[in-house]
């Protein structure tokens, strides 16, 4: 019990607060990798793994937000599996519509950085970053949204 409250009261508090900081930091490098992957196409420079420093950064962000972000799934609040979630906009918001999502955008993402270092093809690694990265945009909770988030 005492450590279930642990993990959801204190733990969960800072968790959330990496995960809506970290959101800056993953667009930030995927904005960059995106730029470099089209500019290293268009100038055909070869695939190096100096060269694709910016991808692998953006690679390894994502993947600690789906971390941070799996953590939350099973502490947070408005994570609820009972009949009344698809009826409520803000249990669904996070339940289903969230998670499915950024899966989907970081499979994408994941997918494109496996092509581009199998290929040393940069256009794989531009178009699967940017889908990804217009499916996060769609998928994160802006605080316009009124979903019950911030901006940090
Ligand atoms: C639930 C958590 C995670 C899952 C399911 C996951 C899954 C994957 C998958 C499927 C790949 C693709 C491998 C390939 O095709 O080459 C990959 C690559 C990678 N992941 Fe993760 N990952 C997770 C967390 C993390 C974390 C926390 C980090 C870093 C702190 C990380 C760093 C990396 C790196 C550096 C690579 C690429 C290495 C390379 O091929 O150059 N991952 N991950
Ligand atoms: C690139 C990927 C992701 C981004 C940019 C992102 C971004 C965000 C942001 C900005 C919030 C709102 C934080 C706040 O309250 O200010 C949030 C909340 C949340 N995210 Fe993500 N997220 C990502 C991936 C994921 C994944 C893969 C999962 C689940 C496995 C997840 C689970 C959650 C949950 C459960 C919350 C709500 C936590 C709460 O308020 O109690 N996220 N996310």
């Amino acid at each position: 019990m005492y450590f279930c409250e642990i993990i959801s009261d204190k733990n969960t508090f800072k968790m959330i607060h990496a995960h809506s900081g970290l959101r800056w930091v993953v667009l930030f490098l995927l904005i960059a990798a995106i730029i470099t992957a089209y500019n290293n196409h268009k100038k055909g420079t070869p695939y190096s793994k100096d060269a694709n420093k910016l991808g692998l950064f953006a690679l390894i962000f994502t993947h600690i937000q789906l971390l941070l972000g799996l953590g939350l799934y099973f502490t947070s609040p408005f994570v609820k599996f009972e009949g009344s979630v698809m009826k409520d906009s803000l249990l669904r918001f996070y339940t289903v519509e969230h998670i499915l999502m950024m899966i989907i955008a970081i499979a994408l993402i994941t997918i494109g950085y496996s092509k581009t270092k199998k290929t040393g093809n940069w256009n794989k690694q531009f178009t699967f970053y940017l889908i990804g990265l217009i499916v996060i945009l769609l998928a994160i909770p802006w605080p316009f949204r009124g979903l019950q988030a911030g901006w940090f």
